[in-house]
């Protein structure tokens, strides 16, 4: 059974043992961040979090009660999205990928169910009341500063929407996008689109401004976990988010129509905030902002929404979470976009064994990757490739190294990997687009990018000395030591043995 709604998950949790309830006042003006911090910087990503007695900026109790670190942990992740193991959706993609049509009527017609279960994952827009609009705020009665929206660190611009999925339309091919958007609040009705711009929304956005049309927007908070995850993957444009959810779910998004603009949103919503940008408008100051990256990303220009309508669940839970210096649960989110993109990098590059993204690296700073190398000069064909790819094209260094190395242990990767190189035979600089947040670029957006081959070096490539081997103690010896070990008087063998290496 999929989790249907953010209230589900929470009860999920609840009763796995995952979830905290605080009932002491906690305020939205950065307390509860430094709790949260706190909590997701505890081993495994600490518990999910529900304050169910926040204090709002003016000094009132919010309505509502706020969740956090919902995502912040590889069992809860791997919960939000109804599986034990995150690699298994990887397989479910495969298995897609890999689907031939089989001879003869017989062979064809069972390929018939899965083909079936294909066509059950478009979201599908239902009439009537829908959870998401039970309670109408419209116009004039909107005010955001009743939302337990948070102030996250002491230098941040205002209070940020953290988790929203944030809703718009390709205006050319109709096609919906959504993805995970910090917003800032700066007024009752106003809020900025921290959209950047390399992200699809962003897209819409400049593609509608030139043409001069108002822009739809709708910002939906909590809804059904898939959902909100799906926000942050980085599908590409022509696929929609809640398509993807659908998927994950194995049972269809439910939407309905926005009341005040031309979208669709979440049925099972707990908050949805409509809106439109204006393309007369000016661009207005957004940020700084405490980000992933763990400094504070600058302020800079973006555009404004005006909102028309805040449409909430009776009894909504208001989900958000916190970036900063990591590891924080945004790093848990990050790692099912590794897991489950897996399969469909090796489509276009299908000597990529494996790779991984270390939460130092904030996704974009460092990608680890294993491969098959079958000839000389692979590595850089792998990197050139990676350069190539959607938002892998942000990545800054890439570190490739053979296929025996588990690149999902950093300190295994960088062990090899150091070995490996000899620095300037083995490291490449090229230029291109690099991640909006990137504070060291030599300009905006736009600077090199490190490649290090960190595969074993064949003659081909001009290596001709002998390649050393590895350490590796026998079988015959390492069964008599697990023979003698109880009686050794030594609890715990060593994290170091030179039993544990490359696969
Ligand atoms: C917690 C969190 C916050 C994020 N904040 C932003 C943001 O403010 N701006 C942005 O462009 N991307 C942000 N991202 C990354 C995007 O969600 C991600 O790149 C996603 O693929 C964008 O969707 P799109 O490919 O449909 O544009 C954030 C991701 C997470 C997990």
């Amino acid at each position: 059974m999929s989790l249907d709604s953010l209230s589900e998950f929470i009860d999920c949790l609840d009763r796995a043992g995952e979830l905290v309830r605080i009932t002491h006042p906690v305020s939205v003006d950065l307390e509860l961040c430094e709790i949260a911090d706190r909590v997701m910087k505890s081993p495994d990503g600490g518990k999910a979090l529900l304050f169910e007695n926040v204090t709002l900026f003016d000094g009132s109790r919010s309505a509502y009660p706020v969740a956090i670190n919902l995502y912040g942990s590889m069992r809860r992740m791997a919960m939000s999205l109804g599986v034990e193991d995150l690699d298994s959706i990887g397989g479910r993609i495969s298995e897609l990928l890999e689907m031939k049509v089989p001879e003869g009527l017989i062979g064809k017609l069972s390929l018939l169910p899965r083909l079936m279960e294909v066509g059950k994952f478009p979201p599908r827009v239902r009439g009537g009341k829908a959870p998401s609009q039970e309670v109408v705020w419209r116009g004039d009665e909107v005010d955001l500063g009743k939302l337990p929206i948070i102030k996250c660190w002491p230098e941040d611009g205002g209070p940020y929407i953290t988790l929203p999925m944030v809703i718009s339309k390709d205006p050319t091919r109709g096609i919906r996008n959504v993805g995970m958007y910090r917003v800032q609040v700066m007024g009752p009705r106003t809020l900025a689109m921290h959209w950047q711009r390399h992200k699809v929304g962003a897209a819409h956005w400049r593609e509608m401004a030139e043409r001069g049309e108002t822009m739809p927007v709708c910002i939906a908070v909590g809804a059904d976990p898939a959902s909100i995850y799906s926000a942050s993957a980085p599908l590409p444009p022509n696929i929609d988010e809640f398509l993807f959810a659908g998927f994950l779910r194995k049972e269809p998004v439910s939407l309905v129509k926005a009341l005040t603009c031309d979208l669709e949103v979440p049925a099972e919503a707990d908050f949805v905030i409509e809106g439109y940008i204006d393309p007369r408008d000016p661009l207005i100051t957004e940020g700084p902002f405490g980000d992933h990256t763990g400094f504070y990303s600058l302020a800079d220009l973006y555009p404004q929404v005006h909102v028309t309508a805040v449409t909430m669940r009776q009894r909504p839970v208001y989900a958000t979470t916190i970036v900063g210096r990591p590891p924080m649960e945004d790093y848990y989110l990050g790692h099912a976009t590794e897991r489950i993109f897996l399969p469909l990098l090796k489509l276009t590059i299908p000597e990529v064994v494996d790779y991984h993204m270390p939460a130092e690296g904030i996704f974009h700073n460092l990608v680890f990757v294993s491969i098959d190398k079958q000839y000389p000069g692979q590595a850089y064909k792998v990197m050139n490739a990676l350069w190539g790819q959607g938002l892998m094209s942000l990545a800054k260094v890439l570190v490739i190294v053979d296929k025996d190395v588990n690149v999902r242990d950093p300190q295994e990767a960088w062990w090899i990997a150091l070995n490996n190189i000899d620095p300037e035979r083995d490291a490449r600089f090229t230029m291109g687009p690099v991640d909006v947040l990137d504070h060291a670029s030599r300009a905006f957006t736009y600077g090199s990018k490190m490649g290090i081959d960190a595969t074993r070096k064949w003659p081909e490539e001009g290596f001709t000395r002998e390649w050393p081997k590895l350490i590796e103690m026998d079988d015959a010896t390492k069964r008599k030591v697990d023979a003698m070990w109880a009686k050794l008087g030594i609890s715990e063998g060593s994290q170091w043995s030179t039993g544990r290496g490359p696969r």
